[in-house]
This record gives C-alpha cells, sequence and structure tokens, in this order.
C-alpha cells in the first residue's frame, strides 16, 4: 500500500551540517520525494506537533528544541516521503527514539545523542503512523505544495496572505 511519511530534519541535524547524510540515507528507501521545504516551527506549531507529549515532563525542553531555542539554526527541512510502506522504511532507517538503544547504522544511532537534561536529540522525526503523517503533513505543508494529491482537498476563494512587496 503506497504511504505518506513525513521526515523533519530537526535543528540539531541542520545545526551540525548532517541534512545530506541523513537524505542519503533516506535515499536508500527508493520511496518517492513528493514535497519538501525549509520550515521554522513557532512555539504553537511545535506544541500542535508534539500534542500528544503535552503531559510529559520533557514537553517544554522539546518545543526549545523543535523551535531552535537549543541550537543556531532554528530552520528544519520537511520532506515528504511517498511510496510502499513509506512509514515502516522511514522508522527504520530512522532507528529507535532513544538514540543509545537506535542501531547504530541509523541516522538517530549514527548522530543522535542524550542531553545531559535527559532529552533525545534524535536528528529526525518521521511520522508513526498513517493518521499522524495525515496530521503532521497538513499542519506543516499545503495542498499545492505536494507534487501527490495524497489527501481530499477543495478549492476555496483566497483569503487574505502576506506578500513580498
Ligand atoms: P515520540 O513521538 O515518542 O517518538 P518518535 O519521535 O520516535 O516518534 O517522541 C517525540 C520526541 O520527543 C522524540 O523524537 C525525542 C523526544 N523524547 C525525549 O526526549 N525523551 C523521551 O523519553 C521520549 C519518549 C521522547
Amino acid at each position: 500500500m503506497n504511504q505518506a511519511a513525513l521526515v523533519i530534519v530537526k535543528p540539531d541535524g541542520m545545526t551540525r551540517g548532517l541534512l545530506s547524510s541523513v537524505l542519503d540515507k533516506f535515499a536508500q528507501t527508493k520511496l518517492d520525494i513528493i514535497g519538501m521545504k525549509s520550515i521554522i516551527a513557532t512555539e504553537e506549531l511545535a506544541r500542535e506537533h508534539y500534542n500528544h507529549l503535552k503531559d510529559k515532563d520533557f514537553f517544554n525542553e522539546l518545543i526549545d528544541y523543535l523551535t531552535g531555542k537549543l541550537h543556531q539554526n532554528k530552520n528544519m527541512i520537511a520532506v515528504i516521503y511517498y511510496g510502499e510502506d513509506a512509514i515502516a522504511k522511514c522508522r527504520g532507517v530512522a532507528g529507535a527514539t532513544h538514540p543509545e538503544k537506535a542501531d547504530p547504522w541509523s541516522i538517530r544511532g549514527a548522530f543522535g545523542r542524550v542531553r545531559t537534561d535527559g532529552l533525545f536529540e534524535n536528528v529526525v522525526h518521521v511520522s508513526s503512523d498513517d493518521d499522524e503523517a495525515e496530521r503532521e503533513i497538513k499542519l506543516w505543508f499545503s495542498p499545492e505544495e505536494v507534487s501527490v494529491s495524497v489527501y481530499p482537498t477543495d478549492t476555496r476563494a483566497a483569503t487574505e496572505r502576506t506578500v513580498w512587496v
């Protein structure tokens, strides 16, 4: 079954110059890239993205991490991979959540670390299942930024938006 998976290279990966190594590892999955962009997580978007962890004691540090407060680079690269079993393939390449428990050949195993305050700086985010992928892709991308129509869309009159002057 074809699936979409959201991958985000988080601020530690960007600051440490790991973007090309990380993308190389995902390329080995042979999945298609159907959307890709640089994003900066506002406090609001970060809280929405990690809403399922809001009661954890590391939540505030996690929000600081995603919004770039812990690293020099605030921007992140978000990529939508698409194809057969995309989520399992991307999560396999990423490795286990805890960097010390991750396969050493995986991204998190090779490049992740545990901070002294206990937070996992694990370089990448990968959607955990279909529902999460849909929720996250709709949070970070607009339909016209995605080259395959993975979810239903509707056309509305343009609303006010910020433009370059
Ligand atoms: P989670 O969604 O549980 O894992 P995954 O990213 O593998 O889907 O956690 C989100 C992030 O929160 C995780 O990538 C790193 C951080 N985290 C910690 O710092 N400590 C923890 O004990 C857990 C579970 C997560």
